[in-house]
């Protein structure tokens, strides 16, 4: 049997787009092409420009940025470990070797081979194919160290004994095993770490601040899928970086988003808004959160993941849907009474501001969000038609993210849109684009009408029409059932009458009507029709 052919018994495995992942297909895609570009065409009106970003970065710079403990990076990360350099691959055998013998000539022979290994290894750190892992550095360190003991005592300079060699290759042994040659990296569940991470390695702190940056494209979350929920949705993130704190730029950046959804028409929209604190003002309140939910009478009453979140992330217990948590989280102590006089004066300040720009809000006092860097002003967007899972955008100021990424102390806020929950909403309230038809549906029979469609074709094309040419003839009561099933709005009559008398017959196929046209005559009609 030759290869690729299937054994007659097995039936080919019909495969299926990922469970979460799925084809946008046309109109569909009208829709998104509609969104983003009124996303560019809003976003440039209040200065962002477009950053494009890697799908996949170190697993480490989400783990920094968003938390260690937050379901999206413990939980719902696809993450894998690179595939490392073969030749590397070998070095680690070579450092990972049992040694039997002592003897001088065997030990000088080994300590030739680790020498060359270590200036590969070190050469490959520099040019980043080991990753620049703490754990790296330091192994990578001690490996020098241990390389040269073991040289001075091939070269009789300090002699070792055998118990001392013994260790000293052991512990080489171990590095071996240790060394990490391959990164971790993750598909990004998010941009704000992407956005971050490349304001600092591109040096953007050195351009005029603030610098405005947004980003459209697919992010990855091993969520349960549902509607409105996907492993691979698509966000519009927005990022202000750099620059003041003033509460004017967290206004001004919900306004954005405001803009952008009315010029949608997007239906049902609420937005709440919170503040969330400092990293002076916040632990007193989660102490104080903490001691709440640990009493005896309310830690009962609570389900077991706002158990498991009074140890692990308090604020998120306000989170909760649970309906029988409600009564107990609406009598918990309130953030705003506990806010630092900065954060309490910030936040009267933005909403003031957002009062200034005419954006309507709601204060939520139990909007915490799920993600670790957000401090001081939070905020959410819902609209109407999605179910349980309304959010629509979500965002807050982060100040100090780019810091806690090695990047100077730096200002930031931003958000996200779920484009895919933006679509769905502006399709449940009828915002979806009709099935797009074709202006022109040539209709020709004949050899020389076969050349003349061609050339119409092309001219139509070139006016901006959208055009469909049959690849062969037909009877003219077939293309016109055809012209029909595809939406057009015309049908170009082109047959040997047509050609010979250069008078071209359009017919409108909404009433039936037809009329005859010379070639110039035609382009100006359909000009001033379409
Ligand atoms: P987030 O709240 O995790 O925030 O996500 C923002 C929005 O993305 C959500 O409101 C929702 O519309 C959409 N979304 C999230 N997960 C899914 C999913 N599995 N399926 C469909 N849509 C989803 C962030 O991601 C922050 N990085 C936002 C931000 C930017 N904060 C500051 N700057």
């Amino acid at each position: 049997m030759s290869e690729g052919t299937a054994k007659k018994e097995e039936k080919p495995r019909k495969f299926q787009a990922i469970r979460g992942t799925r084809d946008l297909l046309p109109p569909e895609t009208a829709l998104w092409n509609r969104v983003e570009q009124t996303a560019h065409e809003v976003f440039a009106t209040f200065g962002f420009g477009e950053i494009r970003l890697p799908i996949f970065e170190a697993t480490d710079l989400f783990a920094r940025a968003v938390g260690g403990d937050t379901d999206i990076v413990s939980k719902e990360m696809y993450s894998f470990e690179d595939r490392p350099d073969a030749r590397l691959e070998r070095y680690k055998h070579i450092l990972d070797f049992e040694t039997t013998s002592f003897e001088m000539n065997a030990i000088r022979a080994q300590v030739h081979d680790l020498q060359i290994v270590l200036s590969d290894l070190r050469a490959a750190s520099r040019q980043g194919d080991v990753p620049d892992t703490t754990a790296n550095q330091r192994n990578l360190e001690n490996l020098g160290i241990l390389i040269g003991e073991l040289v001075g005592h091939s070269a009789g300079e300090k002699r070792l004994s055998e118990a001392d060699l013994a260790r000293k290759l052991a512990a080489i042994q171990r590095i071996g095993r240790d060394l990490e040659l391959a990164e971790r990296v993750s598909l990004r569940p998010e941009a704000t770490a992407s956005v971050c991470r490349a304001y600092i390695e591109n040096g953007m702190q050195q351009l005029p601040q603030p610098v405005k940056l947004y980003t459209i494209g697919p992010m990855f979350r091993r969520e349960r899928p549902q509607k409105g929920r996907y492993r691979q949705f698509y966000q519009i993130d927005a990022e202000v970086l750099g620059g003041s704190d003033a509460p004017a730029i967290d206004a001004e950046v919900i306004e954005m988003v405001m803009t952008f959804f009315d010029r949608l028409e997007l239906q049902g929209v609420q937005l709440d808004i919170n503040s969330i604190g400092c990293k002076d003002c916040r632990p007193e309140y989660v102490k104080l959160l903490k001691a709440e939910l640990s009493k005896p009478e309310i830690m009962e009453r609570l389900g077991p993941d706002s158990q498991r979140r009074i140890e692990t992330n308090p604020l998120r217990v306000l989170d909760s849907k649970v309906k029988e948590e409600q009564p107990i989280i609406e009598k918990l102590p309130r953030i705003a009474n506990h806010l630092c006089e900065e954060c309490a004066t910030h936040y009267a300040a933005v909403k003031h501001e957002l009062e200034m720009r005419g954006v309507f809000f709601r204060e939520n006092w139990r909007l915490v969000r799920g993600l670790d860097y957000y401090m001081r002003t939070t905020f959410e967007f819902t609209a109407q038609g999605l179910g349980s899972q309304n959010a629509v955008c979500g965002g807050g100021r982060y100040d100090g993210l780019v810091e806690l990424l090695g990047g100077p102390p730096t200002k930031g806020i931003g958000f996200a849109i779920g484009e895919d929950r933006l679509i769905l909403s502006l399709q449940e309230s009828g915002k979806g684009p009709a099935q797009q038809g074709r202006d022109v549906y040539i209709a020709w029979m004949g050899e020389r009408a076969h050349a003349t469609a061609i050339r119409a074709a092309k001219d139509l094309r070139k006016a901006g029409f959208s055009v469909e040419l049959p690849p062969v003839e037909q009877k003219f009561g077939k293309a016109l059932g055809q012209a029909d099933k595809l939406g057009a709005k015309y049908a170009l009559i082109l047959g040997d009458n047509e050609v010979a008398e250069g008078l071209w017959t359009l017919k409108t196929l909404a009433d039936g009507s037809q009329a005859k046209y010379t070639e110039p005559d035609l382009l100006v009609h359909l000009k001033r029709q379409l």
